[in-house]
């Protein structure tokens, strides 16, 4: 982080206890893509949470059980203030593949038809992909994919051309997870709206680094996972606009999710308790508030252009080897996938891993993407707030090593 900001990248670093190796010594961690570590200060608010003030929330009458009914239900505020929208149309989900999945099979399952299509894009996280191949198989629509632009960014060009009144959903990455690729989602808005089209956003990766405001953005679903954004797994939000959160049906029963329960006939909560069936993830939501707070006194803004500067960097060192394939836009978001000759990204992630750096080698649960691509997986070095020039130094060095090894 630049001297810009209030705190020091070197504190802002002693925040993590996952940076460090069980030895006590640097961890080279360039997998935050994949899961972000967490702050001392999430970790304790959860210890909190499981520990004094653990209860059941919007169930008990004592005052412990209120209690976190209200930390609860405050933790969802905060989701929402923290991508623009209202509480009541933040769904807590495990994550963003299962937002996406409620998306298919409660509003999916009413509003889309044999004969209707549906565009996803060549980038797409299979759980962008897969959810609509279930719903696909049940009701028969079609599913477009967008290709891709020379350097690794949705074709909206392309997006204009294939999209007709018969496509009701448009569902894409904000940024993908391999090659860090900015959606312009005002745009990609703008083109499903004109033919009527709802628009999903994956935000998985996108919310750990930039500033989202739903409202601004103009889509209909948003998803993303704690998880990426320095809080815990098993967590995620799904928000959804008020008046088509308000008309779904609910996609799984039990308790909580139900106004009155006979057996003849059973009704339903509103939303967005009528999407969160059984006792929620309590203690997560709490973390995963936490850590919103977290990033939000750092600045989004601040940490996007230190991740730029930190790809800048990254993806000038690596035009240097003439062995080194480089994926991706200049100025991806954080993300930085590349492939060496003669070297399977396994091999590489695997020394690596002996030089104390961690990235991630394989297809990234991208399949479509690598054969696009043309490879059967590429290395992702994924920064966090907390990268620092010493990780894309280690990097370096044993990309070094791994050459000297492959000759
Ligand atoms: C772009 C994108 N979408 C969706 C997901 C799925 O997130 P989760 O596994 O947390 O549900 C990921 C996770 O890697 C991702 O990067």
């Amino acid at each position: 982080m630049t001297d810009s900001v209030s705190r020091s990248l070197a504190e802002i670093r002693a925040d993590f206890p996952g940076l460090k190796t069980r030895e006590g010594g640097v961890w080279h961690y360039l997998d935050s893509g994949a899961t972000a570590q967490k702050p001392q200060a999430v970790i304790d608010k959860m210890a909190r949470a499981m520990g004094a003030d653990y209860a059941t929330v919007h169930r008990g009458v004592y005052a412990r059980s209120a209690e976190m009914t209200l930390a609860y239900e405050a933790a969802r505020r905060t989701i929402a203030r923290f991508i623009g929208g209202d509480e009541h149309e933040v769904v807590f989900t495990r994550g963003a593949t299962e937002a996406i999945n409620l998306v298919a099979q409660s509003w999916g399952a009413v509003n889309l038809k044999a004969g209707d299509r549906i565009l996803l894009s060549t980038l797409e996280h299979h759980s962008n992909i897969v959810p609509w191949q279930i719903l696909r198989e049940r009701i028969g629509f079609e599913i477009d994919v967008c290709p891709l632009t020379e350097d690794g960014q949705i074709d909206l060009d392309e997006a204009e051309k294939l999209l007709t009144p018969a496509h009701k959903l448009v569902a894409l990455a904000h940024v993908s997870n391999v090659l860090g690729s900015v959606l312009d989602v005002e745009r990609a808005v703008a083109l499903a709206k004109s033919v009527g089209a709802k628009v999903l956003i994956d935000g998985c990766q996108a919310v750990p680094r930039l500033k989202v405001d739903v409202a601004a953005l103009g889509c209909d679903f948003y998803v993303f996972s704690a998880h990426k954004l320095y809080g815990p797994t098993g967590i995620g939000a799904l928000w959804a606009k008020a008046e088509i959160l308000d008309a779904m049906p609910p996609w799984q029963g039990g308790g909580s999710m139900i106004d009155r329960v006979t057996f003849e006939k059973t009704t339903w909560a509103p939303a967005p308790t009528r999407f969160e069936a059984g006792t929620p993830a309590i203690v997560e939501a709490i973390g995963f508030a936490e850590a919103v707070d977290y990033i939000e006194a750092i600045g989004l803004d601040a940490i996007h252009a230190h991740e730029l500067s930190l790809v800048d960097n990254l993806r000038g060192e690596l035009r240097a080897f003439n062995s080194i394939r480089l994926f991706g836009p200049d100025h991806s978001a954080g993300i930085v996938s590349f492939s060496m000759d003669g070297v399977h990204p396994h091999d590489l992630g695997t020394i690596l891993d002996e030089e104390g750096v961690a990235i991630r080698a394989g297809h990234h649960c991208a399949q479509p993407l690598m054969e696009h691509l043309g490879v059967p997986a590429t290395a992702r070095a994924s920064f966090g707030l907390y990268s620092d020039d010493s990780d894309i130094a280690a990097l370096l060095r044993g990309i070094e090593r791994t050459k000297r090894i492959f000759g």
